[in-house]
């Protein structure tokens, strides 16, 4: 990509909040991280076999897998994709970017909407360069499951929606911004999608008999700050204290690589966190050896 194109869709992304970048990724690829993706999901979800009506009303808008690359190194090119990283560093103006998390967000057939939500209020960073690389493994559509955004609304204010919990509370967001309809975007094979940590965002049902399979990563820029006590692993497993500089193992570079290597996961500490053992369970995060 030239330096041209590159700052194009870093001024769409300062304007709007979120950008498509159509062709990112060859046929070859998506099929091949598809296939990657589609393992991760199968193993870590190997031990859920309730029906999606059994499911919460969180956990049938889509299937949640955490921190794959780090169990399936088949994932980890596509994490560490240096398209993907360069991109994201124009995006944010930053030099250097790191991993805040990657995850499979599988949207089951006859799955429910994503709420309106923002992301960080979710993430105790205290910086706002953050931005969210969208990823589905075939066209997506309003029938599908696609993505709509809010434009221009990572430069409001930041709520926490409860979208977990308290099912409805997305309409909250919907409601302010009723003058501001959101943008659905449907992607090909190979486009991706960015948005903004901030951003108003929400997804489509899927009223298809396929599942909708997306992989997303989040990135910040490097030198960003813990900002809170909100519990994450991407900040506990190092242990970063709230004003400290985000730069653990957890949260490695992505862009750009020191000699085009990939970094190695760093083994899960004993944190005793009270979510761990169901988490675990349900396949979100690693599942410790042994
Ligand atoms: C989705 O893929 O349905 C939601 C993605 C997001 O909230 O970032
Ligand atoms: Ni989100």
């Amino acid at each position: 990509m030239n330096a041209g194109e590159l700052a194009g869709y870093a001024a769409a992304f300062r304007r709007d909040g979120f950008v498509h970048v159509p062709g990112v990724l060859s046929a070859e690829e998506l099929a091949r991280y598809g296939e990657a993706v589609d393992e991760a999901v199968a193993s870590r979800k190997a031990g859920d076999t309730r029906r999606l009506d059994e499911k919460s009303p969180y956990e049938q808008s889509f299937m949640q897998c955490q921190y794959i690359w780090e169990d399936f190194p088949a994932v980890r090119p596509l994490t560490f994709h240096p398209k993907i990283g360069e991109l994201t560093a124009a995006l944010l103006g930053a030099n250097k970017v790191r991993l805040w998390h990657d995850q499979a967000l599988y949207k089951e057939a006859g799955g429910r909407e994503t709420e309106a939500h923002q992301d960080q209020p979710y993430w105790p960073i205290a910086e706002a360069d953050t931005a969210t690389v969208w990823i589905p493994f075939a066209a997506t559509s309003d029938e599908t499951g696609c993505m709509g955004y809010v434009p221009g609304s990572h430069k409001g204010e930041a709520e926490f929606i409860d979208i977990f919990g308290t099912p409805g509370d997305g309409k909250r967001l919907e409601e302010r911004y009723a003058d501001t309809p959101p943008v659905f975007v449907h992607c090909e094979p190979g486009d991706v999608i960015f948005h903004h940590g901030f951003t108003t965002h929400m997804a489509k049902a899927n009223r298809s008999d396929r599942t909708r399979r997306v992989y997303t990563a989040i990135y910040f820029a490097d030198g960003s700050h813990r900002g809170g006590e909100r519990p994450h692993p991407s900040v506990d497993r190092d242990g970063i204290a709230i004003g400290d500089v985000i730069d653990g193992g957890a949260t490695p570079v992505v862009w750009p690589l020191e000699g085009g290597r990939m970094p190695e996961p760093e083994p899960w500490p004993e944190m005793g966190m009270e979510w761990r053992e169901r988490a675990e369970r349900l396949g979100i995060i690693p599942r410790r050896a042994g």
